[in-house]
């Protein structure tokens, strides 16, 4: 499959999905929102694919946001639709059922940092600045930053950022729980691998499960999520990577999982 704005590169069971518009920061227009689902769609159904990270290309920025010329031309009615289409399209990541880390290598502002908050994860190099700087051009966010950011942060940190429009360093993101991991430049790479492969050692349905649940689950009632909680958890014990992982531990060995 081919695509204009966007390479798609696995290795390693690995995928990068890297936006490939650098002339204009990566912008999210309309092609390459289409394009991101295509590629979301190929990440999730392709079995040589086990984990995905998402970035952008060039040292500038990561994603700079919905495309600014596009959104100047909105009708109410279109400005809805735009906003149903780009949640759409996050939700894809969100739901991927495999590990997804946003590396944000520089700008994530607007749609950028909204598309990195539907990743489970988040990496940062340490001159990133990111923010939701919609309320500056007389919008609100619209691809899911009012309703992920709260749930990623806290209400108040959402407030905070989403009212203001001002962006904010790696490290202050860092801090408040936006972005799991920050890295010099030149270790983003290394240090995301590094995370993504920690997380592919381990029972890959057992992983499925729990990224299940903490997305279900954030959206529920905290008992409800509990009774999911214990579905997912008999549901595992149905596993030979659960045998597996058992046996390992009690025989002093790493284990191998198989992912069933
Ligand atoms: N949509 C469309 N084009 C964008 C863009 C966006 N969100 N962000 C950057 N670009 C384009 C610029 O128009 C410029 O294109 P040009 O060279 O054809 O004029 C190019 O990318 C480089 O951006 P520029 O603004 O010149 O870089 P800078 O270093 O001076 O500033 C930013 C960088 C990120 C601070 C600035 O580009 C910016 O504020 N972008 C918009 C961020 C935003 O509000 N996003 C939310 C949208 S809802």
């Amino acid at each position: 499959m081919s695509f204009q704005n966007l390479l798609l590169d696995v290795a390693g069971g690995v995928a990068t999905i890297t936006i490939n518009r650098p002339d204009k920061l990566n912008a999210l227009n309309a092609a390459t929102l289409d394009e991101l689902e295509r590629a979301f769609e190929q990440c999730r159904t392709s079995e040589s694919v086990r984990a995905l990270i998402v970035t952008g290309a060039g040292e500038k920025a990561f994603v700079a946001g919905a495309d600014i010329k596009e959104l100047a031309q909105m009708t109410p009615l279109s400005a809805k639709e735009l906003a149903y289409r780009g949640q759409q399209v996050l939700a894809r990541v969100e739901h991927m059922g495999k590990p997804t880390i946003a590396m944000i290598n520089g700008f994530a502002l607007g749609g950028g940092l909204e598309l990195a908050l539907a990743c489970n994860l988040r990496t940062a190099a340490n001159t990133a600045r990111m923010g939701l700087p919609e309320v500056s051009l007389g919008i609100i966010p619209g691809y899911g930053g009012t309703q992920r950011l709260s749930r990623v942060a806290g209400p108040a940190v959402a407030r905070e950022w989403i009212l203001t429009g001002d962006q904010f360093t790696a490290e202050e993101a860092h801090r408040v729980g936006v972005v799991n991991r920050i890295f010099p430049p030149a270790e983003l790479r290394a240090g995301t691998l590094k995370l993504t492969e920690s997380i592919l050692a381990r029972g890959p349905v057992a992983v499925r499960f729990a990224i299940e649940a903490i997305n279900r689950g954030s959206n529920i009632p905290q008992r409800e999520g509990e009774i999911l909680e214990c579905d997912l958890f008999g549901l595992a014990a149905s596993t030979e990577d659960m045998r597996e992982g058992m046996a390992a531990f009690l025989e002093k060995r790493k284990p191998s999982f198989k992912g069933r």
